[in-house]
């Protein structure tokens, strides 16, 4: 029997390109000039999806491929995926949680003491000359022993929390409710009342349609002047004028961001900036979870097409 066609929507490392050509007889959509015309030629023949979490697969998509059964996503996010029109027609839908929640975490972490302690700054100040030249770097916030907020208390909330206690930091968090095992943290259900009460806000909410600019004009403002947000979800979460306006007027401390609206073209007001870190949507950006998102990429479209449980449904 022929294998499976299936449609990839973007690019993957060449150690997972391999053995999912072998597999699958695979259409690159990412590669054709006339991506509406290879919809039209290959759409029918497509019983699969592999994409990636930023790309999803929209609806024209989904309905340009009638047989279509699975969407396998590269990513623990899925908010680009049209999940409603994937329930309409019964496809299923995988993504890859878990295996990237700690590096998501240790990124997140490392984004807060990079820009609460100025490194991207210092290492200007190495490389110009102007420890030479002017002296002593200008001094910077403390993050050990601090306050952080966390929005969000899922897989990567968690993880991020858990690092932050070896910061000795005060931890509280705003989630739909309390969670068993968030010991030794303070619950706020009111997501501003939490911004308010703290230095460092992470932003670890999974990103839908009901959490869209749910960190609008309110939360930033009572984060305030001294406050910094931190963003590893998806920018939809954030209300970016809102982030830019108070950026610019100094209304928010900083920002450390890893995702952006319209990524990877960002709004150029960011690059103006000198209170924010910028970071190429890299969090599960390592060689050993990439690895582990590919295989269960495949595992998930294999463990379908074989008519065995798929290992990580969403759907
Ligand atoms: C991306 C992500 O999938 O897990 C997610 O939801 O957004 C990321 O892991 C990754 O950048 C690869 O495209």
């Amino acid at each position: 029997m022929s294998n499976p066609e299936i449609l990839q929507v973007g690019p993957y490392p060449q150690w997972d390109e391999e053995p999912l050509n072998a597999a699958f007889a695979v259409h690159r959509y990412f590669d054709a000039a006339d991506k509406p015309a290879l919809l039209d030629k290959v759409g029918p023949d497509v019983r699969g999806i592999a994409t990636r979490g930023e790309l999803g697969a929209n609806r024209a998509m989904i309905e340009a491929c009638p047989n279509l059964e699975i969407i396998s996503v590269y990513g623990v996010g899925y908010d680009a995926v049209d999940l409603a029109a994937c329930r309409e027609k019964g496809i299923r839908v995988t993504n890859t949680p878990d295996v990237l929640t700690n590096d998501v975490a240790d990124l997140g972490v490392a984004m807060m003491l990079c820009q609460s302690r100025g490194m991207i700054g210092a290492e200007s100040w190495v490389k110009d000359g102007s420890w030479n030249a002017k002296g002593l770097y200008p001094l910077k916030r403390r993050v050990w022993g601090r306050r952080a907020g966390i929005l969000g208390l899922g897989r990567i909330g968690f993880e991020v929390a858990k690092r932050l206690k070896g910061f000795d930091m005060e931890i509280s968090y705003s989630d739909v409710g309390p969670k068993s095992y968030a010991e030794g943290m303070r619950f706020v259900a009111d997501p501003v009342e939490l911004a308010r009460n703290v230095d460092f806000l992470f932003v670890t909410l999974a990103a839908s349609v009901e959490t869209r600019h749910i960190v609008g004009r309110d939360i930033i403002a009572a984060l305030g002047t001294e406050g910094m947000l931190i963003n590893i979800s998806r920018a939809s979460n954030i209300d970016e004028e809102a982030l830019l306006d108070a950026l610019e007027s100094g209304a928010l401390g900083s920002a450390a961001l890893d995702v952006f609206e319209g990524e990877p073209k960002l709004n150029p007001r960011f690059l103006a900036l000198n209170n924010v870190l910028l970071q190429p949507h890299h969090a599960s950006g390592t060689i050993e979870t990439r690895k582990a998102m590919g295989k269960l990429v495949r595992d998930n479209l294999e463990a379908h097409f074989s008519g065995a449980p798929l290992l990580t449904p969403v759907l």
